[in-house]
């Protein structure tokens, strides 16, 4: 049987890490879960977001052979992941902002974490660049509307060039600024858009490590990925609220996996 991954985010930038877990193990089973009826995530209170994270990923995790847990969403994951690894009993993988990966990659020292208002407030973020910001200069730029931006663009193909711009030109124009972390899953989806207008600054994020992390993890738990068959793939998508557009939702959900059902829990 194959290995099931349980992929979680607010919205729909988990996608972005699970394109890239999906390219190093097409054979994986998955389930994606989206908590739309809170999102955006980066507005919420603390202890909310623990509560609630904790209680749809143990409900999804007792109600189906879930294997390995990827909290693909850096809002949830910097707040969230102790709490998850006590309640649950299988492997719970995370994703963190890049800043050692950008410091490293930084020349003028000075770098920017782009992710959402909650996010570049945590302590965790103020402990990552104590340890690894090797003396950078840290920028943070805090912000939901570009989270929204993302999932218009995603959705619909809109997109507002000159609201992006008015995002973060104040902090990225005329700056020393060269690397810049994607530190929310849902940037990802902007990266093009964003190098157009600051072909300047190099974007940074974990997708791809997310995806290495999982494949070792899957290996130690004695998954080997040549064994996985893709014939038998399943996947299915599951929200906390129903989505407005529906259709072309699930449509735009096909370019990820062949998705077989969608459910609201
Ligand atoms: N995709 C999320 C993240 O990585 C959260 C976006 C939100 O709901 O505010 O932080």
């Amino acid at each position: 049987m194959n290995p099931k991954a349980l992929i979680f985010d607010s919205g729909i930038g988990g996608f972005s890490v699970f394109q890239h877990i999906r390219q190093a193990l097409p054979g994986l089973d998955s389930c994606y879960l989206m908590d739309n009826q809170l999102f955006p995530y980066g507005i919420q209170p603390d202890q909310v977001l623990i509560e609630r994270i904790v209680s749809l990923c143990r409900k999804v995790c007792d109600q189906q052979a879930i294997d390995i847990l990827v909290i693909a969403c850096n809002t949830a994951s910097t707040l969230a992941l102790p709490a998850l690894r006590d309640a649950l009993k299988i492997p719970v993988i995370g994703v963190v902002p890049a800043i050692k990966t950008a410091a490293g990659l930084s020349v003028s020292k000075h770098i920017a974490l782009l992710a959402t208002p909650a996010t570049i407030d945590r302590p965790y973020i103020d402990q990552l660049i104590e340890d690894h910001g090797q003396g950078c200069q840290l920028t943070r730029i805090g912000s939901s509307e570009l989270v929204k931006l993302a999932e218009e663009y995603w959705l619909n193909d809109e997109f507002c060039e000159q609201e992006l711009a008015a995002i973060l030109s104040p902090h990225l124009e005329s700056s020393e600024v060269d690397q810049m972390i994607l530190g929310c899953t849902h940037f990802p989806i902007l990266s093009e858009k964003i190098e157009q207008l600051f072909p300047q600054v190099n974007l940074v994020d974990s997708g791809e490590a997310i995806a290495r992390r999982v494949c070792s993890v899957l290996q130690d738990l004695g998954y080997n990925s040549g064994h996985y068959s893709q014939a038998l793939n399943q996947h299915n998508l599951l929200a906390t609220a129903p989505i407005a557009d529906k259709e072309v939702f699930l449509s735009t959900c096909q370019r990820i996996a062949p998705y077989q059902s969608f459910n609201i829990i």
